[in-house]
């Protein structure tokens, strides 16, 4: 048994002007893009709720945008006075959790989404969009004064929906810093030039929020720390600014996060690309300066243990624990209550969170299907059953293992059973790939759980219908997951069953390559028909790691395509450069002959033949519903099917479908 952790100074109260938090962890500022007809409604109670529940000291709700230039999601707030007790529901749910509650007011200045503001982008000088092609448009004095008084406004309003302060969106090259920064602000009015110029829209926001909602109203800034690019502020030039903001009382509380608009997009949200922690060196840096505020990490925080050494190094005063938390609300409890090990690991894979918000819908989480439906579920945790029955689940992978997991939780007796040596299924494979191990660190918590939960597991049994009839469960949960198809079938060539020369030897599947079954050869092509998605881009990188030469050939029209929406495609790409993987895109693969693959040009039809020694197939698996088939003949057992031998997807879905199965058996 793992001695409890000792995370002493992070449950230590900290002072935020008037407001005592109860410990150091803060659930930072996102766009959970929950809103319904821009108000919070019942989907955002339920998720701020839980975090409160679970110990979080300090929430800052998603961002407003308080001016139609500044409108980003199709879930933002309104900013109208009509949020005001929908506001007054969250906080005062939340305070009697004794969660000191403030709101973010952003605007993206020169980066805004027109498709959904409607608006031109306002900036300070007219700069480009570093969100699309298109411009800026430079304010006019009359302009600021206007988006001045709409951030009071929407201050004020916050105030009256009960929150203790609110948080100014000043990092990552928005609004607020364009200011600040002479690449942005080539003003020569009273808005730029020297550096009193350049503070004065942010000094003006937070004077006039000091002035309208009193001296007890927490005004906090989420900001970055030196610019990532040439010409942009330094560290030190950063330095300057939050000593200056601090030196005249502007802000309670400095949030330092990572990465911009102009570059660095991706280290806003960092994936697990990204190193850990990733945010506390430019925090400790903005504490050196600072006399009065309090600074918060952010970024790759991610475990109280984490949180504990950056807070007792003297590194930062809080930590913003955004992702971490969403993964498990109850992180902050937990670590209190020294059961780091039930804390269900975030795996910054950044696929529901940030990967559904860049796609403008409601954030959810791969690990913690209940994100997002905390009110329709209660939480996080799982209601006891009617009457405990005996459950036998066939099949570890995720929706194996969650269902199992609530099952047990809800008080059934339930077994599990695994054809592998080992639990996890396909998903034990992903964390095969490099920089991977925080799935095994996922599916470590699933085996502790699993054990705390007595659920029986029985590995290296393939049941057959016959030893299932046999078993006798009063239910049967049927997750047996998929299989690669190993046809080379692509979706460009949906008349081509499978691909000719897929039988031969040198033809192996990812699944096989990863699990080690399979040595491919020195040269290696890989057939990547799923735009660049793990199992494509991961095995290459895998291959390339053990140093094969790798060349990818995919009909998409650009390499690991599908990783963008997940932040994580620039830096996939960035590990194909520098591994030196070849990838051929917008071709197919229409024949494979011995060691010659002949490829075409999706667009001008033209073929080459090219020579490696071996070819890998990332295509779409088959659903194993073998057993399925065979049991539903048998009317008196209770069978049911989750995860990928439905439908062969994402683990997010079969995650999702074990915990909603569980919840009903
Ligand atoms: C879905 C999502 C949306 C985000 N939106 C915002 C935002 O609106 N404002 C903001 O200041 N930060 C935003 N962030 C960044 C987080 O505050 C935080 O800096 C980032 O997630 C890194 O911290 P973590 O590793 O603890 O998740 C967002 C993060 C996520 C996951
Ligand atoms: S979706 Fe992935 S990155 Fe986002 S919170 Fe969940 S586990 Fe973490």
């Amino acid at each position: 048994m793992t001695q409890p952790e000792r995370v002493p100074n992070l449950f230590t109260p900290a002072r935020l002007g008037a407001h005592t938090l109860k410990c150091r962890i803060v659930f930072g500022a996102h766009t959970a893009n929950m809103a319904e007809g821009g108000l919070p409604a019942d989907r955002h109670f339920g998720y701020y709720r839980e975090r409160a529940r679970g110990g979080a000291a300090m929430i800052v709700v998603e961002p407003t945008p308080p001016h139609p230039t500044a409108v980003l999601t199709r879930g933002n707030f309104m900013a109208d006075d009509a949020v005001i007790p929908h506001f007054r529901r969250i906080t005062d749910e939340c305070h009697s959790h004794a969660t000191v509650m403030c709101h973010q007011i952003y605007h993206v200045g020169a980066h805004g989404d027109q498709d959904n503001s409607w608006s031109p982008y306002w900036s300070p000088s007219g700069q480009v969009s570093h969100h699309d092609p298109w411009g800026s448009h430079a304010m006019s004095e009359a302009e600021i004064r206007e988006l001045i008084q709409a951030f009071i406004d929407q201050a004020v309003r916050d105030r009256k929906g009960g929150f203790d302060g609110v948080d100014l969106f000043a990092g990552y090259s928005c609004l607020i810093d364009q200011f600040w920064s002479p690449l942005t602000n080539r003003r020569d009015d009273a808005w730029g030039g020297s550096l009193e110029n350049r503070l004065r829209f942010v000094t003006e926001i937070a004077e006039g929020i000091r002035k309208a909602c009193g001296p007890d109203f927490i005004v906090g800034m989420t900001v970055s720390g030196a610019e990532p690019y040439p010409g942009g502020l330094t560290m030190a030039d950063k330095q300057e600014i939050f000593a200056w903001l601090d030196e005249r009382g502007l802000a309670d509380y400095f949030s330092c996060g990572t990465g911009s608009y102009i570059n660095r997009f991706t280290a806003i949200v960092p994936g697990f690309h990204h190193a850990t922690p990733l945010g506390t060196d430019d925090a400790a840096a903005i504490k050196q300066v600072v006399k009065h505020a309090l600074v918060t990490a952010e970024a790759r925080v991610k475990t109280p243990a984490r949180a504990e050494a950056a807070i007792a190094g003297g590194l930062c005063d809080l930590v913003s624990i955004v992702r971490g938390q969403i993964a498990d609300p109850h992180l902050a409890n937990k670590a209190r209550e020294g059961r780091a090990d039930d804390i269900r690991p975030c795996i910054s894979c950044n696929q529901l969170c940030i990967g559904r918000r860049m796609r403008d819908y409601h954030i959810s989480c791969l690990v913690n299907p209940s994100v997002g439906r905390e009110h329709a579920w209660d939480g996080d945790a799982a209601p006891p059953a009617d009457k405990p029955r005996h459950v036998l689940v066939v099949g570890g992978g995720p929706a194996g293992l969650e269902t199992a997991r609530i099952a047990a939780e809800r008080g059934h007796r339930v077994t599990l059973v695994e054809k592998a040596a080992d639990l996890g299924g396909q998903f034990r494979l992903a964390a095969a790939q490099p920089e991977r191990d925080e799935i095994g660190e996922l599916l470590g918590w699933y085996r502790t759980q699993l054990e705390k939960l007595q659920v029986r597991v029985d590995l290296g049994w393939e049941m057959t219908a016959e030893d299932i009839r046999e078993f006798g469960a009063d239910a049967v949960v049927l997750s047996t997951g998929s299989q690669p198809t190993r046809t080379g079938f692509q979706r460009a060539l949906p008349h081509v069953d499978a691909l000719p020369g897929a039988e031969q030897e040198n033809v192996h599947a990812a699944n096989d390559v990863l699990e080690g079954t399979a040595r491919p050869g020195k040269r290696v092509l890989l057939l990547d028909d799923i735009n660049g998605w793990w199992p494509a881009s991961g095995t290459a990188l895998h291959l390339a790691d053990q140093g094969h030469e790798v060349t990818v050939v995919t009909a998409s029209d650009k390499a690991a395509e599908a990783l963008d929406g997940s932040h994580l495609g620039p830096s996939t790409r960035e590990r194909f450069a520098k591994l030196g993987v070849t990838v051929i895109c917008s071709h197919t693969l229409t024949r494979w002959a011995g060691s010659t693959a002949t490829i075409q040009n999706l667009y001008t039809g033209e073929t080459q033949e090219l020579t490696f020694d071996s070819l890998v197939l990332a295509t779409t698996n088959t659903a194993d519903d073998a057993l399925a088939r065979k049991l539903a003949v048998d009317d008196d057992i209770e069978v049911h099917t989750v995860g990928d031998m439905v439908a062969a997807r994402t683990a997010s879905m079969a995650f999702y479908e074990g915990r909603a199965l569980g919840m009903t058996l």
